[in-house]
């Protein structure tokens, strides 16, 4: 006994985190299969899957293991093993492949599969077991052949899941869909409280240390809503600022803390991201820090769509002209410093690797997923331009670049999606922002919270007001997106309920738009 644990963690020690997701994978032979018996259930965070790819997706669990689970066995803790199946049919008997693998508490009891092997753009049903204990079923669905001829794709566009901030309604309806995936571009946990708007709370404190970020994907995975939506279809992930901490940027947080000790929360930090969601690779703990950790691919679907889902926080410049005694994004005017040319949202190395891959790219539609706004929300005043420094304004030379690389490469049939700013957004992007003379280069969408609070209505209209390329921009209701990309458009329905603390609410749409194959900019429905 004591022979394999050390054999155990020998192999994990041996091994880089970012090929860790491998090694968690294992499948195991040796382990007794004496049947484990559970007090509680090993599975009440639900499961959920993820990446998809035209032969492989990611499956995932967390165990909940309680304290007279574990008292159950033995005191010293010891892996426990977890097995997976995946099947053709949803009644589950067409099995296609099995295993089992090990987990413990060193990764959260977390388990990631990446099945291999599989057909493409087939619908896949799945399930995990441990000892008596069996966890749902969840259902979901690998990518078209990349040369595949795809007629459509269909997305659900979320963000922003504030769990005090009200119920995840929008989530019971991303469940009921038929989409290909979800893709959700950040703000997933919430580290803070807002006073005004408490319907739940979270019962703890700002998180800091893994333990306690933990804690908080464990009570967020806990909402039944939330695990419908995982559970019904793939999830297509990105993070934003909340995951760690509000307005971080690189190794700076609003606090002007030591980057050393920063960094340390911001490990624990992505290391609980890892464990708490349907992804591949982990922490690279090669990094000095291990506080850096890969987010942003690239994927596609079939010759429809390559689409790209960049990191808006782990690279980016600092903030430009922030206030010394409180760091992150605020309203600036007269800033200089906001178009230092070397400033980038992305960090050079990540935004020369989109504009190479928009570039190269042969598929009909590129989506570029991020988790913030592109578009301009900048207003004049008589002190200037006043320019909120979180989004894209604050880094108006990367975005720039970005939309001078579009129209040099004549590209065409950019739509980028995005999150953050609480509201549904479809807006025209140009080289320059709302200057008529700069044609509209590629279009963007960005969907509601589904519930963190918005903006006031009266700053939003002087926004509305200060920038003619917000064609939609409404704060007021909550809820996701439904993107439908075909050969002749990508339509954005956005669906919306203005009582996200009603739990009975229902969804409606607020606004349709369209963007035309070969047509920049979103033209309502
Ligand atoms: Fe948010």
């Amino acid at each position: 006994m004591t022979m394999r644990r050390r054999e155990f963690a020998l192999r994990l020690q041996k091994l880089a985190w970012a090929t860790a997701a491998a090694t968690w994978m294992k499948p195991i032979t040796s382990l007794a299969q004496t049947e484990r018996k559970w007090n509680n259930d090993p599975f009440a965070w639900g499961v959920a899957s993820g990446r998809p790819r035209p032969d492989s997706v990611v499956l995932w669990t967390r165990l909940k293991v309680e304290e007279n689970d574990l008292q159950s066995r033995t005191t010293t803790e010891e892996p426990i093993a977890v097995a997976w199946a995946i099947y053709s049919d949803e009644n589950l008997r067409q099995l296609i492949q099995q295993g089992t693998v090990l987990t413990d508490s060193v990764r959260g009891h977390s388990v990631h599969v990446h099945v291999q092997g599989l057909q493409s753009a087939k619908p896949y049903w799945y399930q995990f077991t441990s000892g008596n204990a069996a966890s749902a079923r969840g259902k979901t669905r690998t990518a078209p052949a990349l040369d595949a001829v795809v007629k459509k794709l269909k997305i659900a566009l979320a963000s922003c899941q504030h769990y005090e901030q009200g119920e995840y309604i929008a989530h019971q309806d991303i469940a009921q869909h038929d989409v290909d995936m979800v893709l959700f571009l950040g703000d997933y946990i919430y580290e803070s409280s807002n006073p005004r708007h408490i319907i739940r709370k979270h019962g703890s404190g700002e998180p800091q240390t893994l333990q306690e970020y933990r804690a908080r994907y464990a009570l967020y995975k806990s909402d039944p809503m939330l695990q419908a939506s995982h559970a019904a279809h793939p999830w297509v992930l990105m993070w934003d600022d909340h995951e760690v901490v509000n307005d971080y940027a690189n190794d700076r947080d609003q606090r002007y803390t030591d980057p050393k000790i920063f960094l340390q929360r911001r490990a624990a930090a992505y290391q609980a991201y890892f464990e708490n969601q349907p992804i591949l690779f982990g922490p690279n703990l090669n990094s000095p820090s291990r506080a850096s950790m890969r987010l942003n691919e690239q994927m596609a679907w079939g010759q429809l769509v390559d689409i790209w889902t960049l990191d808006c926080r782990q690279y980016r410049s600092y903030h430009a002209c922030a206030d010394p005694l409180r760091g992150g994004g605020r309203v600036v005017t007269g800033c200089n410093e906001l178009d230092e040319p070397n400033r980038s949202m992305l960090g050079m190395e990540q935004e020369k690797w989109l504009s190479q891959g928009l570039v190269d790219s042969k598929r009909q539609w590129k989506i570029v997923a991020q988790a913030t706004q592109l578009s301009s929300t900048a207003i004049q005043t008589p002190l200037g331009q006043a320019t909120y420094t979180d989004a894209w304004d604050g880094y108006p030379q990367s975005r720039k670049r970005i939309m001078q690389n579009i129209t040099q490469a004549k590209l065409q049939d950019v739509v980028t999606l995005g999150g953050d700013v609480h509201m549904n957004v479809a807006a025209n992007l140009r080289v320059q922002p709302n200057q008529e003379k700069s044609p509209v280069v590629a279009s963007e969408f960005i969907s509601t919270s589904i519930t963190s609070r918005g903006l006031d209505e009266s700053v939003l209209s002087t926004i509305r007001a200060n920038n003619a390329d917000l064609l939609h921009a409404r704060s007021d209701e909550r809820g996701f997106a439904l993107i439908e990309v075909s050969p002749s458009g990508v339509q954005c329905e956005f669906r919306t309920t203005p009582f996200p603390a009603n739990a009975k609410a229902s969804l409606s749409v607020q606004a349709t738009y369209v963007v035309k194959s070969g047509v920049a900019g979103p033209q309502k429905a």
